[in-house]
């Protein structure tokens, strides 16, 4: 049997994506969540689930790669098998990407490639697109771009919204984070360039 992999998640916000992750089998444990933002409220989620807790604020630092080195050790020091970027607003340089390569994970609000960056929902709408949705991939050096693990999809409606879509959109992140985390901790994801292979279960 071996060993459940260690998890550290990164949040900025209210982290409902963390709640999810929380609340399923994940193959692994949630050990360690931290934010760049002390009033992130999903801090008190881990809190309140027993998990350790910091916030490293990257105005304490004079550059992103200080901050990112900070970061890595912070990280480093609980052991992490793996990284979770959910709702982390802060780009991250190669010290970091490079420290995790292959073992950091985001999830983004948009069917990448399309729409990288922010303000996603409202630039769907702007371009009419009729199927919007969420991605969960490995995390390279260039924004938002990485090996896709799993996307999923919702109908664009014609009196959407960016809060509407958005909200259609989270109830997804939350079913496939969690799914993309297992895979990952069962040792079934393997990275082929750009494409993922999902290896099937053991028996
Ligand atoms: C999610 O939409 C995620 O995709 C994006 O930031 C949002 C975070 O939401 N990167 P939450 O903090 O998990 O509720």
């Amino acid at each position: 049997m071996p060993r459940r992999k260690r998890i550290a998640v990164l949040i900025s916000g209210r982290g409902s994506n963390l709640g999810a992750l929380l609340r399923h089998d994940l193959a692994g444990e949630v050990v360690l969540v931290g934010s760049n933002r002390a009033d992130a409220g999903g801090l008190a989620l881990a809190t309140d689930a027993g998990i350790a807790t910091f916030t490293l604020s990257h105005r304490d630092f004079a550059t992103r790669e200080a901050f990112d080195a900070a970061l890595v050790a912070r990280l480093n020091l609980a052991a992490v098998d793996l990284v979770v970027l959910a709702g982390f607003m802060r780009i991250l340089t190669p010290v970091f990407t490079e420290a995790f390569a292959g073992r950091l994970i985001n999830i983004h609000p948009s069917l990448l490639p399309a729409f990288p960056g922010l303000d996603t929902h409202a630039r769907a709408l702007a371009e009419g697109v009729k199927l919007h949705g969420c991605t969960v991939h490995f995390v390279t050096p260039e924004l938002d771009r990485g090996p896709i693990i799993a996307q999923a999809a919702v109908q664009v409606e014609d009196d959407d919204t960016p809060a509407t879509l958005a909200a259609r959109v989270l109830v997804q992140e939350h079913q496939i984070l969690p799914w993309a985390v297992r895979l990952f901790c069962e040792d079934r994801l393997r990275i082929e360039g750009l494409r993922v292979r999902v290896l099937p279960a053991l028996a």
